[in-house]
């Protein structure tokens, strides 16, 4: 929950960086995941739309492949403590 809003998101640990994502595709609105969890490709170096294929870079959430080239993730502010991760906003 963020305010009165309900939103699904997901977080992808690279580097030793996280960086969270709501969980919609930018081509339709869509969830990226069709199989629960399962955000990146093959080689776990993009994340990937699952229903048209789209693949995005980790750190930035832009769209490098598939029907919507140059359009990004929307980024979720975040902050790790402690081992947990806290939703600050939308970034
Ligand atoms: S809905 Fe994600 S690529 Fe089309």
């Amino acid at each position: 929950m963020l305010g009165d809003e309900q939103l699904e998101g997901f977080v992808v640990r690279s580097d030793g960086q996280c960086f969270a994502y709501r969980n919609r595709c930018p081509h339709t609105g869509s969830p990226l995941d069709w199989v629960e969890h399962q955000f990146l490709d093959i080689e776990g170096s993009l994340i990937q739309c699952a229903v048209h294929d789209a693949r995005f870079l980790i750190d930035s959430g832009e769209c490098v492949f598939g029907p919507c080239p140059g359009e990004s993730l929307e980024a979720l502010s975040i902050k790790v403590q402690d081992n947990r991760i806290y939703l600050l906003g939308v970034a």
